[in-house]
């Protein structure tokens, strides 16, 4: 942490080449949106006190996104550009922080490190201010570094103004800074629009610095990519990739086996244990932690679920808000919707759907059920086609089935009901009342067999043929 120093995060501007109704910091990579990856490089720095976002464009947004973090924010009304953005923070900083930071809401690949750099450069120079800088191959429409002759910084010229000798120039402009706060301040009030967008640059604050004799540093950012911006979707997909490449990455270093990691989709918080092997095409979402030594097999997508030790989750199963405990099964093609809770040892097969239901060690639900709303023992069986009737049309209603409990295949189970320890339910029976331990529940039509009656029904046909 650096004392005395206060961050700013641009993020008021719409966005307009996202061409999107959502203010463009509030896209997301790497399953986060792109104000909370900044803020949270920011944070590494600097307590959430001192760090200063400014919205404006979908401004309730972008603050309800970043609720509980503790940052603070300033409104810039009008999107008049980046000068005008900073220049809105000038009440905050009449008795602030000695120094500023600065960073852009769309520029997420920057890591903590770099901006310590930049800020332990800024100052052991005691420059007043200090840029990052990148070298590009293709600066596209990065505002480019103009040196003097000394190599000093002279300006920083935007591409629409830039002559056709500064476009050549590959050093751009991360949009990154660290000021002294007062220079800033005094530069921003001369700032004056630019003449073909009418919109303020802070970018023109370089120059202004840099023509009345102050220093004015940069440093070269040493993983270009760091300084990667988002304007379009073009480059939020780059970002996107990137950091699941990234993430993916730093799995593989903890001992992770992952099969074809480019088509796995990890997001940022996910956390998963050594020798849990990822088939391709996995999508491992939110807030989900697994354990050590599953196979999470192709097309599973689990989010914010909680998947304990030796799990396997076999291909197309979908996983959301659900527990899982240590060595179950799950599907092929199993859905577990939100609440769910799967007991030790406990498995689900193909076309099982839960929700909000407790299935406990060792038992199994194997083929095509719907289990709503219950509370299932262990050890218990749940046979093909088992449906809980949870829903009256009005209101849910749970179902219990104790320990060791067998339920016949398309039995229906009329919610609230209870089913007691080892009882058993017939084959197709609808149970509608609770039944106590050991017995049997039998609730369906009995057959009526009518010997011979195909042939009847054969000679009956012939005969109608014949018209007779
Ligand atoms: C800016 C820089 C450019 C740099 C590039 C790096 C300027 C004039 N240009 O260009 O030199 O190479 O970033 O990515 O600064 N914003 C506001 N209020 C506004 C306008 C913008 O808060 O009135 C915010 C936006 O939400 C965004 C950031 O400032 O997060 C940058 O704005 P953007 O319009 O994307 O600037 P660039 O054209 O990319
Ligand atoms: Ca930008």
């Amino acid at each position: 942490m650096t004392e005395n120093l206060a961050i700013v995060i641009l993020a008021a501007g719409a966005g307009t080449r996202m061409k999107s109704e959502r203010a463009k910091v509030l896209h997301r990579a790497g399953g986060k949106t792109l104000i909370e990856l900044v803020v949270a490089t920011a944070s590494r720095l600097a307590p959430a006190g001192s760090i200063y976002v400014v919205v404006g464009y979908k401004a309730d947004q972008v603050r309800e996104t970043l609720d509980g973090r503790g940052v603070k924010f300033v409104v810039q009304r009008q999107q008049l550009g980046t000068g005008h953005a900073v220049l809105a923070c000038r009440r905050v900083f009449e008795k602030g922080a000695k120094r500023v930071l600065l960073l852009y809401g769309d520029c997420p690949l920057i890591s903590a490190e770099t901006l310590q750099g930049l800020v332990d450069r800024h100052r052991a120079s005691g420059a007043a201010a200090t840029v990052l800088t990148a070298e590009i191959a293709d600066p596209a429409a990065y505002g480019r570094i103009v040196r003097g002759p000394s190599g000093r910084l002279e300006a920083i010229v935007e591409l629409k103004a830039a002559t056709a000798e500064q476009r050549a120039i590959r050093e751009i402009n991360s949009g990154i800074y660290c000021f002294e706060t007062r220079d800033l301040f005094r530069s921003l009030r001369a700032l004056k629009p630019n003449r073909a967008s009418g919109e303020y640059y802070l970018t023109d604050v370089i120059a202004e610095l840099a023509s009345h004799g102050k220093t004015v540093e940069t440093v070269v950012a040493e993983e270009p990519c760091q300084a990667l911006g988002i304007n379009t979707r073009i480059e939020l997909a780059l970002v996107d990739s990137l950091l699941r490449i990234r993430k993916a990455e730093q799995l593989m270093l903890e001992g992770v086996t992952i099969q074809r990691p480019e088509t796995v989709t990890l997001d940022q918080d996910v956390r998963i244990g050594p020798d849990t092997l990822l088939e391709p095409f996995v999508q491992v979402l939110g807030r989900s932690a697994i354990g050590k030594g599953c196979l999470i097999r192709s097309y599973s997508m689990i989010s914010d679920s909680t998947v304990a030790d030796n799990v396997v989750v076999e291909p197309f199963s979908l996983l959301h808000g659900s527990k899982v405990e240590a060595g179950a099964r799950i599907g092929p093609y199993a859905r577990l919707r939100a609440g769910n809770r799967i007991g030790r040892g406990a498995q689900i097969g193909n076309f099982v759907e839960l929700k909000k239901t407790r299935l406990g060690a060792r038992s199994k639900a194997m083929h095509l059920a719907y289990l709503g709303d219950s509370t299932i023992g262990a050890r218990v069986n749940i046979g093909a086609g088992t449906i809980t009737c949870n829903f009256d049309g009005v209101a849910k209603h749970p179902t219990t089935i104790q320990d060791g409990a067998f339920v016949g295949s398309n039995a229906t189970l009329v919610a609230p009901v209870e089913v007691g320890k080892d009882a058993y339910i017939a084959a197709g029976s609808v149970i509608t009342e609770n039944l106590p331990p050991k017995a049997l529940g039998i609730g369906r039509a009995r057959q009526t067999t009518k010997p011979g009656w195909v042939k009847r029904k054969r000679v009956g046909r012939a005969s109608a043929r014949a018209g007779l």
